[in-house]
């Protein structure tokens, strides 16, 4: 197979390094790719968002599947024009991609079929935004823009100064713009968040293994929020119980909700889940991987992820070998200094090999570029380095010392990634069960796969 992904981060850099484990994976191309992605993959100076542009690659490419990572291009519907260009494409439709293109979407949805998720209201009036969040009285509180907005439209106002100027900078001063002239203004909630992606041919849903994002730029969970500064898989927290009932009363149901609304959702659906004292809310759905989710939950995965796209492209996802190995996998973002708020490009890198990598490691590149065979620094977030390990212990002294042998001016890098699941871990020794990963293999293998009547 000669496949295409669309993209040019981390996620795709491991989206890709998985394909290349594949015996049925040729040639891999990607647009636009990045220079590490460039090792892998052959690269193509096509934006993610140019749909027209990228219908047009793959009619030179002709590649046997096309991979369609990003949420731009999803909401967009670039699935939709590739498959009527003829090409086999892994990613939802737009019809069902708008399960994250819009949040008052979703919270209907959810709304309507019971989905447990936190109470809301939609406003496209700022007065009236503002009324009711002072009638409520309660903060924090939670303001979200209604479209994508490069991960930045959430904001949770401790006060009501900070939700007054929220709700008129989305509303009347166009921050956002289309995206944010529609608010859900949401109840705040509270417990440890999980991230669960899942494969779906829209028949059958698979949940990968959980994992945990660190949202913000500085150790403590200080600092400004980012894209994810690092991950870990399995989320401690995530326990089998936990995970069995996430499958009941929100994974099925999420599939069931999309099918009878006629948007059958194929392709990787992201569950954004909060462990509330009520039990486990949806916070969020994504219509794709998560990043940097995907650079510790893939590597993870014991089965052929071609095989598994294709399987949901042609709806035979309950054929698929589908397991994860034991242990555990770390990712440490390194980022550029003054990300996520500006930061330079260019600046040159040391450390890695030819492949742009080190020993012992993956090392997933986000923002960098080739340049008469040197890497230089290309965005905010610049590299992600996963390891494995029995332990969680074992595992973040591996990404922590592979880190270390990679250096760039100004790089830097959370030192705690992982620490809250060692928490987890040690407080909650007696309730959890961290032999979930075969429960709910057996779980999957007698009620998990979801065989639509
Ligand atoms: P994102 O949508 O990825 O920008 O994430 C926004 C972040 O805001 C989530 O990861 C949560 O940490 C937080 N968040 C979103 N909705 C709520 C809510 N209703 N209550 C508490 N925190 C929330
Ligand atoms: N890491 C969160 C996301 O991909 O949206």
């Amino acid at each position: 197979m000669n496949i295409l992904v669309v993209g040019s981060g981390g996620r795709e850099h491991a989206i890709i390094m998985k394909l290349s484990e594949s015996p049925m994976v040729e040639k891999i191309y990607a647009a636009p790719g990045n220079g590490g992605i460039s090792k892998f993959a052959e690269c193509f100076d096509v934006s993610a968002t140019d749909i027209d542009g990228m219908v047009e690659l793959a009619k030179k490419l002709n590649p046997d599947l096309v991979v369609v990572a990003p949420d731009d291009p999803l909401v967009l519907g670039m699935v939709d024009e590739m498959q009527k260009a003829g090409f086999k494409t892994f990613g939802p439709k737009k019809n069902a991609a708008i399960i994250e293109g819009s949040k008052i979407f979703s919270k209907e949805l959810m709304k309507k079929y019971n989905i447990p998720t936190g109470g809301y209201e939609v406003f496209d009036d700022s007065e009236k935004a503002i009324e009711y969040i002072k009638a409520q009285n309660s903060y924090p509180t939670v303001i979200k823009a209604d479209g994508l907005a490069l991960g930045k439209g959430v904001i949770i106002a401790q006060n009501e100064d900070e939700a007054v100027e929220a709700v008129k900078s989305m509303i009347d001063g166009g921050k956002f713009g289309k995206s944010g002239s529609r608010v859900v203004v949401e109840e705040f909630l509270t417990g440890p968040e999980v991230s669960v992606l899942s494969f779906t041919d829209g028949k059958t849903l698979v949940p990968m293994i959980s994992s945990m994002d660190h949202k913000r730029a500085l150790d403590n969970d200080e600092g400004l929020n980012t894209g994810g500064m690092g991950t870990v898989a399995p989320n401690p927290y995530y326990t089998s119980d936990i995970a069995k009932e996430c499958m009941e009363k929100i994974f099925i149901p999420t599939i069931n909700a999309m099918n009878a609304e006629g948007r059958t959702f194929e392709g990787c659906l992201y569950f954004g889940l909060m462990l509330t004292p009520k039990g486990p809310k949806v916070i969020e759905y994504n219509c794709r991987f998560g990043d940097p989710e995907t650079q510790v939950v893939l590597p993870m995965l014991e089965g052929d992820l071609a095989e598994i796209f294709l399987a949901c492209y042609n709806h035979t996802l309950a054929d698929c070998k589908i397991s994860w190995k034991s242990g555990f996998s770390t990712c440490v973002v390194m980022a550029s200094g003054g990300y996520p708020v500006s930061y330079k490009k260019g600046i040159e890198m040391f450390g890695m090999d030819e492949k742009g990598q080190v020993e012992d490691a993956f090392v997933y590149h986000a923002g960098t570029k080739l340049e008469n065979n040197k890497f230089y620094t290309n965005g905010g977030r610049v590299l992600g380095i996963t390891c494995f390990g029995l332990t969680l212990d074992a595992a973040l002294e591996r990404s922590y010392t592979a880190v270390k042998k990679i250096s760039f001016d100004g790089a830097f890098y959370r030192n705690d990634i992982g620490q809250r699941a060692k928490k987890a871990l040690v407080e909650n020794k007696d309730i959890l069960d961290l032999d979930y990963k075969e429960d709910m293999e057996n779980y999957i293998s007698e009620n998990g796969v979801y065989l639509r009547q």
